[in-house]
């Protein structure tokens, strides 16, 4: 996984409890590339876990709970990051309909070493349907960056997470009437 998702986590890490807390979920989880993260390497997605894990024990928050909160955090980097994808359009199912179509194409270029996820996203007269599948199983991530995606654009949509058999997540957004 790409340094900027480590060192955008450790930066909210840092701001919501503290620079020592930081330095003690690095201790904790002993992470094998020693924990000193740079925005352009890239690190086995494994030690973000190993240090979310560390984080909820000694903050006594659920690790799915800490993930999403992660994620809603993240949308918000990556707005302030990465501003031309925002450019011209004009809501969260518009942007979200393109996420891998256009937002993860543009990063792979970007980052040819990427490893994202798959989103296979169908348009509803009601909302959007986005089914997630990735090897490294982040769906409350995905969750978090779709919640802050829906709060960017301040539209009223319903958010309905279902797991599938398979292991992938379908995310259903719908307008509320
Ligand atoms: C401007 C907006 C966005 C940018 C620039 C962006 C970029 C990225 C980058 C750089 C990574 C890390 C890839 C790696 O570690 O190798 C990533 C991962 C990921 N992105 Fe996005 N992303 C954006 C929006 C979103 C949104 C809105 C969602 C949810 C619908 C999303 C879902 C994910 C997930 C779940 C991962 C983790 C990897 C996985 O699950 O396999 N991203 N993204």
């Amino acid at each position: 996984m790409k340094g900027m998702v480590f060192t955008e986590f450790l930066e909210m890490v840092e701001s919501t409890f503290s620079a020592d807390m930081v330095d003690d979920i690095i201790d904790d989880s002993a992470p094998p590339s020693g924990g000193a993260y740079t925005s352009v390497g890239t690190y086995d997605h494994q030690e973000l876990v190993g240090m979310v894990t560390a984080l909820s024990a000694r903050s006594g928050l659920p690790v799915p709970a800490l993930i999403h909160g992660f994620g809603t955090h993240l949308f918000g980097r990556f707005h302030a990051l990465y501003p031309r994808f925002f450019d011209g359009i004009p809501s969260a199912v518009d942007f979200l309909f393109g996420i891998e179509s256009v937002i993860h194409t543009e990063v792979r270029k970007l980052y040819p070493d990427a490893q994202l996820p798959s989103f296979d996203c169908v348009r509803r007269d009601d909302g959007l349907d986005m089914v997630y599948a990735s090897p490294r199983h982040f769906g409350d991530l995905a969750e978090g960056l779709i919640t802050g995606a829906i709060a960017h654009f301040g539209d009223p949509l319903g958010l309905t997470r279902v797991n599938l058999p398979d292991g992938s997540i379908r995310f259903e957004l719908r307008h509320k009437s």
